[in-house]
């Protein structure tokens, strides 16, 4: 994939982290994430691409913008093909309550590189470089914290653990608890989450959990950047998602996907915070119509991490445009 690429798709992510801030606090979930919708798909038409978006806001009937299947990018007969999984407001309850970790972001990949993932539940297990291959969906919690924290040359009691605060995790806190490890309980945000864990000097170790589908295949991208490990497991609440999954090209719909599973070939993880977060630092509103993002863009090819800091004037943008 053309490197350039990577960043072009920071500008789509800044411009959808800019639109969704503005919203930052208010409550009001539904404009903040309509606001970000917005500002991706826009900006998705002057970037030179033969997009494909596989990971998006719905299914076509249910999503007027960036559904599954909708062709996005400024297409030309030499324009590469392109699939495209994407959340323009990751942690929308966040965003709309001025919380922690709200992100825009976007994974790109050659043309069959994600998993088609529905719009359902995924069982996630994600850690970083030095226990990749170590972590397993069938193993006990109690075991994979173990592995993690041997490989992580740290006791058990300083390994640290994601988990989203849901009722469905009481189990499996109860277990890490147990196993003396420390837990972070986090409202929202799972991709951030798994990034932290193959984040350089995060202090987070481990991600478990139940958590979105989609979200799993975007996280699985930037571990394949990061080097990390990711196992997924779709979870259905009933027929009609089973139904979902398999129309979606879904084979084995009790399959164990390991990270390649859900993202393989050359991937681009590209992320911008919205509001301050573990990783990014979120929108800052200037005065004088000036705003600062903070954006991070890593490939797989090469394993570049850019980290990206951006000052936008909109009194010499707005003329421009
Ligand atoms: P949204 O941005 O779509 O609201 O998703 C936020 C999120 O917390 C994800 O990070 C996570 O994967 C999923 O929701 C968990 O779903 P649920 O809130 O139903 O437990």
């Amino acid at each position: 994939m053309d490197r350039n690429l990577a960043l072009e798709f920071v500008r789509i992510t800044e411009a959808a982290a800019l639109a969704s801030a503005k919203w930052m606090g208010r409550g009001d979930e539904k404009a903040a994430d309509q606001a970000a919708v917005d500002a991706m798909r826009k900006a998705f038409d002057s970037v030179r691409i033969n997009g494909t978006v596989v990971i998006g806001e719905g299914e076509r009937d249910e999503a007027p913008m960036l559904f599954i299947g909708e062709k996005v990018g400024f297409k030309r007969d030499d324009s590469p093909e392109i699939d495209i999984a994407l959340d323009p407001l990751e942690g929308t309850t966040i965003c709309a309550k001025g919380g922690v970790g709200a992100i825009s972001v976007i994974a790109c990949a050659e043309k069959g590189g994600f998993l088609h993932a529905p719009d359902t539940y995924m069982e996630k297990i994600a850690t970083g470089p030095a226990a990749k291959g170590l972590i397993d969906l069938d193993l006990s919690a109690t075991e994979n914290v173990h592995r993690v924290a041997e490989a992580n040359r740290k006791p058990v009691g300083d390994v640290t653990v994601v988990v989203l605060d849901r009722p469905r995790h009481t189990d499996l806190i109860a277990e890490v608890r147990k196993t003396g490890a420390r837990i972070q309980l986090i409202g929202d945000g799972d991709v951030s989450a798994a990034v932290a864990a193959a984040w350089n000097d995060s202090g987070i170790d481990l991600l478990m959990g139940i958590g979105g589908a989609p979200e799993g295949v975007i996280s699985a991208a930037a571990m394949r950047c990061l080097g990390g490990d990711f196992q997924g497991r779709l979870k259905f609440r009933n027929q009609e998602e089973r139904e979902r999954a398999t129309r979606m090209g879904v084979k084995d719909l009790d399959k164990k996907f390991t990270l390649e599973d859900l993202a393989s070939g050359h991937v681009v993880f590209c992320a911008t915070g919205i509001t301050d977060g573990p990783l990014l630092k979120g929108v800052k509103i200037l005065a004088g119509g000036r705003a600062q993002t903070q954006s991070v863009v890593m490939r797989s090819q090469t394993g570049t991490i850019r980290n990206i800091e951006a000052f936008h004037n909109f009194s010499v943008k707005k003329a421009l445009s």
